[in-house]
């Protein structure tokens, strides 16, 4: 951190570049990953035996307590909770906080539980430290891109490691929403499109947050969220209903909660939306049904923000008495934001709508958390000034940055030898996002801070390039009259590259966009740079897919950056320049036109798949069927050739495996590394089936003219899906299976799977 700052004063940041690249091959030494596959983690006897011992100890009121989550707030002056919930920790009536963090601050909120309280329980701290906590990653969709499970996990862990130094010890991470609507703002939270990827993903994150043991102090408890199916919003627009069937709901939208559950997260958060006309927080079938009895999860359920309470507007309850009842009997344990168990529980029990061993069993689940995370043997284990100094935005950590940033970006576009641009080419640094800090952030950027990011502007200048700089425009608005400054930036160059895309807050919650184009007078600034006849790269900083139709037409390259993060700028940079070779593939399809939404690459063929010769099929009169860039998709600078795929048999049975084998080539001048991609597709099924899932793929890093064999083993279980009657099993019969570098180039083979 401090040679950054230092090389950026004396103008010599290269060094600084050059020494990360150095420094990423030692990353071993300061980053200890325990890459294990962990098995479902149970809750001991030892803290069901504490959390029993208190609750024989405890009012209803102090349980209630307990189910009750509180925000605390931040105004200039630091950390600040409001007045009245002062009051309430002193009383025993709230279990945790979130948004509190900085470790002194939560060590002064726990002493108030612990030391002045009757029963002295220690609080929960929860914050959405989503990607990263004061280093920032790319945003969950970019670092998706990277296909990178073991950096995936890396990235969760060391956001682990800073938040518990702060204080903290619980995330509202990951989101795992499968998102096939680009509209929807919360993309850019999740992993994309696929439910494949988006589990392996789901699991990496979860591993990386609560890494071997939870009791460990470094680590925190992940939440799974938002449960379930809040991607499926009808139109994309946030919060709006969801109405799938069971068989899509737990085909494409539950597998990567139930990834999660596997791999042992400790807490779940219900969605917003309602699933079958049940709002999420009150839907038994999801949170006892599936959740408990189908998948035996042990740990806590906690709401999204007053999402009880939004019951009352849902229309499935009159106010919010019956709200309480109604979520704490479906399973929900703790009440975020919204004071309604707070209010209302311990009334609905005596009453008798709720029973006591209802509420016993949410306390239970809660207080043996608290135990599993070494609360009760030391409620100030979490954060210390020395460790917040020592451990948060390391020098390490910042060299993972860089990393991952590098690996998030897809190149999706790069003719007439746009890319890499020579050292010798003087650069037009132009467009709204070239020197925004704040905006490379993305959203829920948790403690990240604008003042720490490098931006591009800022590390073509500390590489000594020769730099032409006008910002020509916003993001938003009509303000075309500085574009002209861009043009004059331009036509002293050799090249142009205009950063471009959305703002920050254009993404996330409640930030649902009916036009994915490029948004404000972005384009008129294309079009002007482009009439200059030089070379036109277009770096996209953006949260979700864009509609990139005009741009494909009218630019030579196009970078797709995602929010990069703390580290963006010089990993953009990297790239551009050819010290680092892009290798990000789409975890997500780019569509020709929102009018195509949603379009993703698992669809079905349909009773008319498309004929352009006959009108009556399934098709658009104006735009074709096919996506823009597909998922899988992403260039490099290399040139990778697949030879012919080749099985070890072509008949199996259920007890038995096929070995599929394919030979990739990087026949290009500079090392590579190839995402090879395995997808199949079931013939004939009892139900209608996709023309191609994702049920493999393989990174290989080749030096240019090496070959290597890149080898798949497919089992039944590979072949398994929800059959007629809704059992998870595979069909006998043929299948095709396709092999390449995204989902669109592939070659196939055809296996039967017999009796
Ligand atoms: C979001 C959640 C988040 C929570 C707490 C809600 O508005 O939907 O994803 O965890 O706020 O900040």
């Amino acid at each position: 951190m401090d040679c950054v700052k230092q090389a950026l004063l004396v103008g010599g940041y290269k060094n600084v570049i050059n020494r990360l690249m150095i420094k990423k091959l030692l990353l071993s030494f300061s980053i200890l990953l325990l890459l294990s596959s962990l098995s479902a983690q149970q809750l001991s006897d030892r803290a069901w035996a504490r959390a029993d011992s208190l609750l024989g100890q405890m009012t209803l009121d102090e349980k209630v307590g307990q189910m009750t989550l509180f925000t605390s707030d931040w105004v200039v002056t630091g950390p600040t909770l409001r007045p009245g919930y002062r009051d309430d920790i002193l009383a025993g009536k709230v279990g945790a906080i979130f948004n509190a963090h900085t470790s002194e601050y939560n060590h002064q909120l726990q002493k108030m539980a612990v030391e002045e309280t009757r029963l002295g329980i220690p609080l929960l701290f929860g914050y959405d430290v989503v990607h990263g906590y004061r280093t920032i990653f790319p945003i969950p969709l970019g670092e998706s891109a990277s296909w990178d499970l073991q950096g995936i996990e890396q990235t969760a862990r060391i956001a682990a490691v800073e938040a518990s130094a702060a204080g903290l010890n619980w995330t509202f991470a990951p989101m795992v929403d499968i998102a096939r609507d680009p509209r929807w703002g919360r993309v850019a939270e999740g992993a994309g499109e696929d439910t494949y990827l988006g589990s392996l993903i789901s699991a990496a994150r979860v591993r990386g947050f609560q890494g071997q043991n939870i009791g460990d102090e470094n680590t925190i408890l992940a939440c799974v969220k938002h449960y379930a199916a809040y991607g499926a919003a009808q139109a994309g627009r946030d919060y709006n209903t969801v109405d799938i069937s069971d068989r899509t709901l737990r085909e494409i939208y539950l597998p990567p909660f139930k990834a999660a559950k596997d791999a042992g997260v400790y807490s779940f958060m219900t969605a917003f939306n309602d699933v079958d006309a049940v709002p999420c927080s009150g839907n038994s079938y999801l949170l006892q049904d599936i959740l408990r009895k189908e998948w035996g999860f042990q740990g806590m359920v906690v709401t999204d923000y007053t999402s009880i309470n939004e019951m009352v507007p849902h229309g499935i309850v009159a106010n919010n008495a019956e709200a309480a009842t109604l979520a704490v009997n479906a399973g929900v344990d703790m009440d975020m934001q919204g004071a309604v168990y707070y209010d209302y529980l311990a009334k609905q029990v005596k009453e008798g709508l709720v029973s006591v061993e209802t509420v016993d069993q949410s306390v239970r689940y809660i207080l043996a958390l608290k135990y599993e995370l070494g609360l009760f043997d030391d409620p100030y284990r979490y954060g210390s000034k020395e460790r917040e100094a020592e451990e948060v935005f390391s020098q390490a950590h910042l060299n993972v940055a860089l990393e991952s940033s590098i690996k998030s970006l897809v190149l999706l576009k790069n003719e007439r030898g746009a890319l890499p641009i020579s050292a010798s080419k003087s650069i037009a640094v132009v467009g709204p996002l070239a020197d925004n800090k704040a905006e490379m952030l993305g959203n829920w950027f948790g403690d990240g801070r604008a003042d720490d990011v490098i931006t591009p502007l800022m590390a073509f200048r500390a590489i000594g390039a020769d730099v032409y700089y006008a910002k020509g425009c916003e993001t938003s608005g009509e303000d075309e009259s500085r574009i002209s400054e861009a043009v004059v930036a331009a036509e002293q160059a050799d090249i142009i590259v205009a950063f471009v895309g959305e703002s920050g807050y254009m993404s996330g919650e409640a930030a649902s966009r009916s036009d994915i184009t490029l948004p404000g007078p972005q384009r008129a600034l294309i079009s002007a740079l482009e009439a200059t006849g030089k070379p036109l790269v277009l770096v996209l900083m953006n949260g979700r897919p864009l509609d990139l139709s005009w741009e494909v037409a009218h630019c030579d390259a196009i970078l797709e950056a995602w929010f990069p993060g703390t580290m963006g700028g010089p990993a953009i940079v990297e790239v551009l320049m050819g010290e680092a070779n892009p290798s990000g593939r789409l975890p997500i399809t780019f569509p020709r036109s929102v009018g195509q939404v949603p379009i993703f690459y698992n669809a079905k063929n349909t009773g008319r798949p498309f004929d352009a010769n006959n009108k009556y099929t399934s098709k658009y009169l104006d735009v074709e069927n096919t996506p823009l860039f597909p998922f899988g998709f992403g260039l490099s600078y290399a040139e990778i050739t697949y030879g012919k795929p080749v099985l070890s048999k072509t008949e199996f049975s259920a007890s038995e495996t096929v070995k599929i084998s394919i030979r990739v080539t990087n026949t290009g001048d500079v090392a590579t590394t190839e995402t090879v991609q395995l997808y199949v597709h079931d013939l004939v099924g009892s139900v209608t089936r996709p023309l191609k899932e994702l049920k493999g793929f393989q990174q290989v890093t080749l030096a240019p003219g090496a070959t290597q064999q890149v080898e798949f083993e497919i089992g039944v279980n590979d072949l398994a899906f929800y059959t007629r009657d809704m059992t998870w099993k595979a069909e006998p019969g043929d299948f095709e299976i396709q092999l390449g570098p995204n989902s669109r180039d592939v070659q196939t083979a055809t296996i039967k799977l017999t009796d």
